[in-house]
């Protein structure tokens, strides 16, 4: 089917906005009123030891955030790695093992590579794709398509909550028969997980307040972008997500490393994007934030009301976010991440969709 952009600038900017259409149709499709229904897996997730993720660029970020909900919920051990280092590295697949390859396009040629090395060393060979005829769905067990529609933009946007969307539900999946999630805590995510599509909506009305952030980091030569536990994977997606479309050097750490190294670069020419949501972590970041501040830097930080109540006067900026369960922030703060570099890409009159040296699919090494 032809994919026009809609009345919209930028291919990019209407897959942003699609995003409660899209999470709505996915939500169709895997989520009834029963509960979820994902296909057959054709494994039990209560005997396998371990799952093995690998992915590229914006992908392999998704399969960073879903460790932390495969070991948090369903306390399974996962392991991640980018597919050009994980297939020349040749790691000891052992019995026990699910592999997931996570790709967009589904014919990115390093994880391809990664999968067909799995394929008769895994237990099973998951994917989850956005084109269910795509090569890496065609070669796994199983193949869960994301239902993001076409994405024409280069830079990744709806493909990236609607793969995080999927994630998060085999996660759910595995939680629940590995005995790890009470029914009280799991219905409470998939009712977040239902009111998503409008979340995002409601979340969709900080673009100007966004933009007139981006409008000043458009002038910073670096970024920096912390987060916390599910929020660190966020960070390294809203800093890739800059650098790609903007050229503005951005960089993201874990705000538990920031004393290790990057405060180094902290002055008043450094602005430092905090992703925090007030969860069970956000007191630790507020101590980082203030490291930050006492340093000239210039903290903007994306939370929700709580947070912003708490973060102080001192803060450069606050996006406050609707409010949602722990579990779910890191594919409603992918939004902001998005409209970050959207906005600040605009400010500095670069081509959105086709940013210079990338490409959508990168299907040769
Ligand atoms: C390219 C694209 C990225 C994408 C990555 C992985 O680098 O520019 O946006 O995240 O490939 O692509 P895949 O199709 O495997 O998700």
């Amino acid at each position: 089917a032809r994919v026009d952009k809609a009345g919209y600038k930028h291919f990019m900017a209407k897959e942003i906005a699609e995003q409660p259409q899209v999470l709505s149709d996915a939500l169709n499709a895997y989520l009834t009123e029963e509960g979820i229904a994902l296909p057959d897996p054709g494994i039990d997730f209560a005997k396998i030891d371990r799952l093995t993720m690998v992915a590229c660029g914006t992908a392999y970020y998704a399969c960073l955030t879903a460790k932390y909900w495969f070991e948090q919920l369903a306390g399974l051990p996962v392991e991640v790695d980018i597919a050009s280092e994980f297939r020349y590295r040749e790691p000891p697949v052992l019995p026990g093992t699910a592999a997931l390859f996570v790709s967009q396009s589904g014919e990115t040629a390093d994880t391809l590579a990664a999968l067909r090395y799995c394929a008769d060393k895994a237990d099973k060979i998951f994917s989850v794709v956005n084109v269910p005829n795509s090569s890496i769905a065609r070669e796994s067990d199983l193949a869960l398509p994301i239902h993001a529609g076409v994405e024409i933009g280069v830079a990744s946007t709806k493909a990236f909550t609607c793969q995080l969307n999927v994630l998060l539900l085999l996660a759910l999946k595995a939680a629940e028969a590995r005995g790890r999630l009470t029914p009280e805590a799991r219905d409470e995510i998939l009712k977040g997980l239902r009111a998503l599509p409008g979340t995002f909506n409601a979340a969709l009305d900080r673009d100007e307040v966004i933009a007139g952030v981006a409008r000043k980091l458009a002038e910073a030569r670096d970024i920096l972008f912390l987060g916390r536990g599910l929020m660190y994977p966020l960070a390294l997606e809203g800093a890739l997500k800059l650098k790609e479309i903007s050229y503005i050097h951005a960089e993201a750490y874990a705000s538990g490393e920031l004393k290790h190294g990057p405060i180094a670069l902290i002055d008043k020419h450094v602005p430092v994007v905090v992703m925090a949501p007030k969860d069970a972590l956000f007191e630790k970041t507020v101590s980082n934030m203030q490291e930050v501040m006492a340093r000239g830097g210039k903290v903007c930080l994306v939370t929700d009301a709580e947070g912003a109540a708490a973060a102080g006067q001192d803060v450069w900026r606050v996006v406050q976010m609707p409010t949602v369960p722990d579990v779910l922030a890191p594919i409603l703060y992918a939004l902001p991440a998005q409209l970050l570099a959207y906005h600040t890409a605009i400010a500095k009159g670069t081509d959105v969709d086709q940013p210079r040296n990338l490409a959508k699919s990168v299907t040769v090494e």
